[in-house]
This record gives structure tokens, C-alpha cells and sequence, in this order.
């Protein structure tokens, strides 16, 4: 164990862990993305979402999965976005994507809304449902206004060491922007996994009785983001609780032992309406804090989806995180 407690530190985890094969190409890509953006004076965020797998065998028929569909970073980078920042999505195969996300295959099917106009036989037009054509127009244009402007750049992992690969050489790439870039981590990472060297090569056969796997614990990839990956920028995790006690306390030690911006948590069954930002306090002009409750100020953002159906929280989230990423940009240029 290393002195955190993890059983690898991030340092050993990617001297032994191989990288995934697409990784180089990857990451040329975004490095011309980056480039592009920082040419056209944009700020950049990169929004992870979805959940990391774990597969079990080499030869992968088994694996553990994350909860989460990807929803709350489909949907705040659609309002960054709108809010003028260029978008790296990086997020978990097949999860929920900006602009596509309306149209669901399980809750909201496109092809229900498509009709069939047969008026004239050689000239079989489709059309949308009436009732349909104002939210897609509305998605359609902002959809293609980012592809015009080439400001959204997607990637993709599955598991949780894809993930971490990706999210390293996507955090140096970015550390030109300097203060410029916002990290929004919302993914929800494994926080164990099974090292290459402990895989069973085959298909796990049944047969034996139960299962005995001994899994090591995923380096906390926070603290060398913060401290060596990219050292200016505006840094923004999540933390998901079930137990709404342990929101506060958690978001705060993690702040304690990482050193970055801002956790936001979120309770599991509160999230769509109701999350809360811990973030350091400012140093008072003594620059003396007391105790937990002086060093750390808590905002909670709530909206009420009973008076407003179609309000999503991550429009304030965003618009909360825009404020204080112009902020600390400008702290900056002040010192
Ligand atoms: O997608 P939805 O269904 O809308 O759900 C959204 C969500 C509830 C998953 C999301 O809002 C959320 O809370 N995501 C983080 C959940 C989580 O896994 O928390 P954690 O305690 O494991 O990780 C804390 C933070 O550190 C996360 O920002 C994570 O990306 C990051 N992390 C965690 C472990 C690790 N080894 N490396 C990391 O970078």
C-alpha cells in the first residue's frame, strides 16, 4: 500500500496498467481541438459522464458497471455550450450524449414522432408530429450551430482504465489553457478494479462453488490532476451519497485532501432537483479559519419540477460554475 491508503498509487497504476490502444490518436485529436479553440479565444470544459466498467477476464464476457446513464453530464454540456465554452464530452460508450439525449430510445423514441406522407407515390415525404416540431427544431439548431462552429469534441471509454488513461493525457493537453480550462467530473468512476496481471486470461468457469475475487483499490486520480496534471485549472467533482448525512462531511474532506475548487453533491434520489456546492471560503483578512464549518461555504441550488416540469438543474449548475470559473480567471489577472 502506498501512504494513501490505496493500493496503488496513480504513478504505479499506469507503469503496470497498459494504455488502451486508441489512446495516441485519441489524444491528437483533442490536442487539434484544444488548438483550434485556444486560437478562437474560447474557454474549454471537459465534462466526463457515465459509468466505468471493471471487466473480470482478459478475454471479457464478465465485467461490474457504475451506476449512472449520463444524464447529468449529457445535459450540462449542452448548457455549456450554450453558455459559449467549447465541450470535450468524454464519456461512457452508449450513455446519454448532448442533443440526442431528448430523443431516447427508451423514453422518447424518435421514430414514434415520425409520420409518413404518402401524397404523392414516387415522392414518399416524412414529416414530424405537430406537437413534436417546436423542441426538435429548437435541439436541431443548437446541434447544428455546434457542429458549425466545431466546439463540441467527443470521446469515448468503457472501462475504468480507459477512463483513467484518457483523462490523464486529456488534462495535460488542456493545461495550455491554463486558468481557462474547467474540469466537470461528473463520471462515476469504479473505485476498485481488477489489475491485468490478477485476470483470469478465459471465461471464469462456473462450476466450482462461489466466487472469491480480491480487488485492488483505483488510485484517487484527484489529487495529480490538482497537483501535476494541470495545475491552473478551475476543478469541479461530484460526489454521489445515498445517505443525505454524509453529502457535507465527504465533499468536505475530499476538498481537504485534493485541493481543488469545487464538490458539488448530490443525494441519489434528490439529484434531478436539489445538489449542493462545498467549496473552500475565501481567506478572511486574518486568514485565520477555525474549524470546518469557517474553512468551507455550502450553496444549495433546489428547483421545484412540480411548478416547472421541463426546468433541469444542470442549467444552474452551469450558470453557477460559469460565474465562478469568470471569477477565479479574473482573481488572477487582479494578482
Ligand atoms: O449520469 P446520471 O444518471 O445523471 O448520474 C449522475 C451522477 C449521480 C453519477 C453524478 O452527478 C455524480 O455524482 N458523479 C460522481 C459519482 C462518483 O462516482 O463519485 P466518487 O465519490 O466515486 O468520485 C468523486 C469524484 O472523483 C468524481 O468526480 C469522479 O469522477 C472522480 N474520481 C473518482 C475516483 C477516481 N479513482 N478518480 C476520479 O477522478
Amino acid at each position: 500500500m502506498d501512504s494513501s491508503g490505496s493500493d496503488f498509487s496513480a504513478e504505479r497504476y499506469f507503469a503496470t496498467q497498459p494504455p488502451p490502444p486508441s489512446l495516441d490518436e485519441d489524444i491528437a485529436r483533442v490536442r487539434t481541438f484544444i488548438r483550434h479553440q485556444l486560437q478562437a479565444g474560447r474557454k474549454v470544459v471537459l465534462v466526463t459522464s457515465g459509468g466505468t466498467t471493471v471487466p473480470l477476464e482478459l478475454n471479457v464476457v464478465r465485467f461490474l458497471d457504475n451506476f449512472s446513464a449520463g444524464t447529468r453530464g449529457a445535459t450540462s454540456a449542452e448548457y455549456f455550450l450554450k453558455a459559449g465554452y467549447a465541450v470535450i464530452f468524454m464519456h461512457r460508450q452508449f450513455s446519454l450524449q448532448p442533443f440526442s439525449r431528448h430523443y431516447s430510445h427508451s423514453t422518447h423514441p424518435f421514430l414514434d414522432f415520425l409520420e409518413i406522407d404518402p401524397s404523392g407515390s414516387n415522392n414518399i415525404q416524412i414529416t414530424v408530429t405537430p406537437s413534436e416540431r417546436d423542441q426538435l427544431l429548437e435541439v436541431l439548431t443548437a446541434y447544428k450551430e455546434v457542429h458549425r462552429l466545431g466546439t463540441m469534441h467527443t470521446l469515448n471509454f468503457v472501462t475504468v482504465n480507459d477512463y483513467l488513461w484518457l483523462l490523464r493525457a486529456v488534462s495535460k493537453e488542456l493545461s495550455v489553457l491554463g486558468r481557462n480550462a474547467l474540469f466537470y467530473l461528473a463520471a462515476a468512476v469504479s473505485d476498485f478494479f481488477l489489475p491485468r496481471q490478477k485476470m483470469s486470461e478465459h471465461k471464469i468457469q462456473s462450476g466450482k462453488g462461489s466466487l472469491h475475487i480480491e480487488m485492488d483499490q483505483v488510485p484517487k486520480i484527484l489529487k495529480p490532476l490538482v497537483d501535476e496534471w494541470t495545475r491552473e485549472g478551475f476543478i469541479v467533482s461530484f460526489k454521489l451519497e445515498t445517505d443525505p448525512a454524509l453529502l457535507i462531511p465527504k465533499a468536505r474532506t475530499a476538498l481537504e485532501t485534493y485541493g481543488h475548487q469545487v464538490v458539488i453533491g448530490n443525494d441519489l434520489h434528490r439529484r434531478k432537483f436539489e445538489v449542493v456546492f462545498v467549496s473552500p471560503r475565501e481567506p478572511c483578512s486574518s486568514g485565520k479559519t477555525n474549524d470546518a464549518e469557517s474553512t468551507f461555504v455550502e450553496t444549495w441550488i433546489r428547483i421545484d419540477l412540480a411548478k416547472d416540469p421541463k426546468k433541469e438543474i444542470e442549467e444552474d449548475i452551469v450558470q453557477e460554475l460559469v460565474n465562478r470559473h469568470h471569477s477565479w480567471i479574473q482573481q488572477s489577472k487582479q494578482s
